[in-house]
This record gives structure tokens, C-alpha cells and sequence, in this order.
């Protein structure tokens, strides 16, 4: 079966749609998506500077629209990432009785980067900073899924 990750920070419109780009780069053949725990930007694409520091990477986010997390994201993906601990609150929040989904952080899949979060660029303006520690950990999230199944998370 195809692997089916969601990607999730707070207004799915910097960091988690970058993850979603970057991992589809990535690996196409997996169903991936992303999702905000808040709804103010529900409908809109992702952030112009943000669009903008991943398409010089070669990475093209403008066809995507943020949408807000829901309880059912749970049974439709097999691994969700949340960007920091705040929206790892709101996704436990919302977890259906019952559900094991595995919940992690994005940075678990980079230790080398000794992060615990992805920083909120639409706050630091480090667009460049956030997207070098989302790449680093897609490509660690891609090989732990060489490795085995996503039951392994
Ligand atoms: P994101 O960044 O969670 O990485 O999409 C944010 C974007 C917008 C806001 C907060 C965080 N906001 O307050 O509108």
C-alpha cells in the first residue's frame, strides 16, 4: 500500500505545504498533503515569500491551498509531522478514540540538525533557514521510508 503522510504546522501556508513540496520532490509516488491546526488561511495559496525561497530550489508550491486539519486526517494518512510542539497539541486534540496514527515532529527526521521545531518563518523572516532544515529532514524521512514500513514510526 502507498504510504500517505500529512504534513502539519499552524497556518498551512509556510512550513508544512514547503514539507509537502519537498517531499513530492522527493517522493511523487507517495499520496502526501498538508494541513494548518488553525482555519485563517483556509483556501489560500502558500505564503509569496515562502513561494518564493522554494522555487529557487526548483520546488513549486503555487497550486496548492492551505486547508485546516480535521479528525479525520487521522484514518486517511498513515504518518503525520507536525512543525513544533504547538501543533502537535493540536493534532492530539483532534485524535478519534481509539486512533494510533503516529504523530512526530518534522525534526526527529533530521537529529544531525540538533532541532527540536521547525522555526515559524511568517515570524523570524528566515524563509532560507526553515526550508534548509525541512529539506534535511525530508531526506531523512525518505530514507527511514527505504528502510521499512510506516508501522515503523
Ligand atoms: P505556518 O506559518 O504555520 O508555517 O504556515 C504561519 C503563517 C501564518 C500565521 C502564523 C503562522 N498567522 O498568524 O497568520
Amino acid at each position: 500500500m502507498t504510504t500517505r503522510i500529512l504534513f502539519v504546522c499552524l497556518g498551512n501556508i509556510c512550513r508544512s505545504p514547503a514539507a509537502e513540496g519537498m517531499m513530492r520532490a522527493l517522493r511523487p509516488d507517495l499520496v502526501l498533503d498538508s494541513a494548518g491546526t488553525s482555519d485563517w488561511h483556509v483556501g489560500a495559496p502558500p505564503y509569496g515569500p515562502m513561494q518564493q525561497a522554494a522555487r529557487a530550489r526548483g520546488i513549486d508550491l503555487s497550486a496548492l491551498r492551505a486547508r485546516q486539519v480535521m479528525a479525520r486526517d487521522f484514518h486517511d494518512f498513515d504518518l503525520i509531522l507536525g512543525m513544533d510542539d504547538r501543533n502537535i497539541a493540536g493534532l492530539e486534540a483532534l485524535r478519534p478514540e481509539g486512533n494510533t496514527t503516529p504523530v512526530r515532529l518534522m525534526t526527529d527526521f533530521a537529529p544531525e540538525r540538533g532541532m527540536d521545531h521547525v522555526p515559524d518563518p511568517y515570524y523570524t523572516r528566515d524563509f532560507d533557514g526553515a526550508l534548509d532544515l525541512i529539506e534535511a529532514a525530508a531526506w531523512g524521512l525518505a530514507v527511514r521510508l527505504e528502510d521499512g514500513p510506516p508501522s515503523g514510526f
